[in-house]
């Protein structure tokens, strides 16, 4: 009895040791430390900030669980000249991982030469860097949402309504009329919500006519802009509205409160994002749908992977396609999320 506790106790003490040391050695290594330097294209973008902020939380959450997180955020105002400089600010002040939300994302060079140089990781997130750069090294990652996904849900919310509300037809023409605003040309996220949000309705049996587009790069006060021109031409011949974001979808809205429109003279409206307004906006019957863009989820796995960079902790637990891209769901509704 005696020396089963003797030996019990020198077991205990002998993984407190052990702990011990591990500690001390991560203390050493500044293992815990994960300073993580966030750019971001532009703050004012309404969906990018929600998504910087769920970052935040995620990262600092790790501070719970025994390592001291720091998170240096940079917003660049869509200069990636700027955004270039701000990165060599975050590696000068120490910064052991980098989250880059590219402007140009055909632009990532400079960023990867440096974080070559420093041996520092970069996530790439929400503007997808072409795969050749990601490939350039294999501490480059890429977190983001599959953009099909986001435009064949819209496609599904819009066909749904349609099927069931015929009066959305207000012509009785046996087609609907469409106009799109779409996001950044080049943005992996405009053009192809709009390709698989137009296939989706063809392929559910909605015939369609185009009658115009309008570039307005996911911002609201330009969607209104482009809106207001696509209204003086077309009147109310218009009887839905694709936007490739929320923010757009809200800017068209804005254009025909402006003109005072009827609701019976109204087209339907259909966004992606699943912002607070937009929401609300969907709660009022204003605007008929939405696609959720998570986060909150992205948030978390970009800080997982984060930590899992810098410490080369758990790497294995990080689910990857093509061996570095985490693609996170959109999930669909009709606002409740
Ligand atoms: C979002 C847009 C946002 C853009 C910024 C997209 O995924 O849907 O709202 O403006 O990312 O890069
Ligand atoms: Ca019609």
């Amino acid at each position: 009895m005696h020396a089963k506790k003797i030996a019990a106790l020198c077991a205990i003490f002998s993984i407190s040791i052990q702990l011990l040391c591990a500690c001390g050695k991560e203390q050493a290594d500044g293992l815990n430390q994960i300073r993580v330097g966030v750019a971001s294209y532009n703050q004012s973008d309404t969906f990018l900030s929600g998504l910087v902020e769920c970052l935040k939380e995620s990262i600092h959450s790790y501070d719970e669980k025994g390592y001291e997180t720091t998170v240096m955020l940079r917003d660049a105002a869509s200069s990636q000249r700027k955004q270039d400089d701000q990165l060599k600010e975050l590696v000068d002040a120490g910064c052991n991982v980098l989250c880059v939300n590219l402007v140009d994302r055909s632009a990532p060079s400079e960023i990867i030469d440096l974080a070559k140089e420093y041996d520092i990781p970069v996530i790439f997130f929400n503007r997808e860097p072409v795969a050749e750069d990601i490939m350039q090294w294999d501490r480059l990652y890429y977190v983001g949402a599959p953009a099909e996904q986001s435009g064949v849900m819209q496609g599904e919310l819009a066909a749904e309504l349609i099927h069931s509300n015929p009066q959305t037809d207000r012509n009785r023409d046996g087609k609907i009329q469409y106009v799109v605003l779409e996001g950044e040309p080049g943005h992996q996220d405009a053009i192809i919500r709009t390709e698989n949000a137009v296939d989706t309705l063809r392929s559910k049996g909605i015939e369609l006519e185009k009658l115009s587009y309008g570039i307005a790069n996911w911002n609201r006060a330009q969607a209104e802009n482009r809106m207001l021109q696509m209204i003086s031409q077309y009147q109310s011949k218009i009887e839905l509205v694709l936007a490739n974001n929320d923010d757009m979808a809200l800017g068209a809205i804005d254009a025909y409160e402006k003109l005072n429109y009827t609701e019976s003279a109204l087209p339907v409206f259909f966004g992606i994002d699943g912002t607070d307004s937009a929401l609300q906006a969907v709660k009022e019957g204003k605007l008929a749908g939405t696609v959720y863009n998570d986060k909150e989820r992205q948030g978390q796995v970009m800080a997982k992977l984060a930590v899992a960079v810098v410490t080369g902790e758990r790497m294995a637990e990080v689910k990857f396609e093509n061996d570095r891209y985490i693609y996170v769901p959109y999930k669909s509704g009709t606002g409740h999320f």
